[in-house]
């Protein structure tokens, strides 16, 4: 299975930040779980909520800034001075470091609550721009936003986000051509595994922060679990 870094390595470090990305390849992951979003003058950033209030110094929308003006809160707030100020990264910078790493992304449409026009087609964009197509996926809770980035770039796997499970998801999954289904751990059921299994659909999880629901993954045959401890999830693995 493999081990997801959800918002980088979010458990120890500012969430969705350079930093935490780093730190997660440190720890051996397979993979970054970051969330996207565009800023006033459509610059793709790194950031998980459609406010800036909980994660950094500053406050209201994100896509109220220009990146600019962004860039200035500070994105470790949380951590009560633990680290040094540290900006919103943009997606380019983090293409620009993670092209060199040996990490696949998924990489989240945060699209739900705001719809932004045109952010499957800028990020797709950057994706190409520094051949990253391969070592990529995208995952949404608003299934347009892959319905869209599946018809943009075919190649690029796609896995629906749900909180409360999805009965026939295999089904649902297929139908659209997505090659994965992204639940909420906890919530799983062996009968809703059986039907992934039975269309082909890989199942990454979320999120994962004890050793049990990892083990009833594995259980279930899971492909991946995305956790905010990505050094421990790895620990835990060894262990079983
Ligand atoms: O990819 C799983 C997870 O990121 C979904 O929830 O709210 O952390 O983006 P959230
Ligand atoms: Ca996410």
């Amino acid at each position: 299975m493999k081990v997801v870094a959800h918002r980088g390595y979010s458990g120890r470090y500012p969430e969705n930040t350079m930093l935490a990305f780093q730190k997660a390849v440190e720890t051996g992951c397979d993979e970054i779980e970051l969330d996207v979003q565009l800023t006033k003058d459509d610059v793709v950033v790194i950031l998980h909520d459609e406010r800036i209030d909980r994660t950094t110094d500053g406050a209201g929308y994100v896509r109220d800034y220009t990146y600019e003006e962004l860039k200035q809160f500070n994105a470790a707030k949380c951590w009560d001075g633990k680290y040094d100020r540290m900006a919103i990264p943009t997606f380019e910078e983090y293409c620009l470091w993670v092209k060199d790493e040996p990490v696949t992304t998924n990489i989240e449409f945060k699209t739900s609550i705001y719809y932004y026009e045109g952010l499957e087609e800028k990020t797709i964009e950057l994706l190409r721009k520094y051949h990253l197509e391969e070592k990529a996926m995208f995952s949404s809770f608003n299934h347009v936003s892959l319905i869209k980035a599946k018809k943009l770039e075919p190649d690029i796997a796609c896995g629906i986000l749900v909180d409360d499970e999805l009965g026939n998801a295999g089904y649902y999954c297929s139908q659209y051509g997505f090659e994965c289904y992204h639940p909420n751990g906890a919530k799983l059921t062996g009968a809703v595994a059986e039907n992934c299994a039975r269309h082909g659909i890989k199942i990454n999880a979320w999120t994962i922060n004890d050793m049990a629901l990892l083990e009833r993954l594995g259980d279930l045959n899971c492909s991946g679990a995305i956790t905010n401890f990505p050094g421990i999830c790895r620990a835990w693995q060894q262990a079983m």
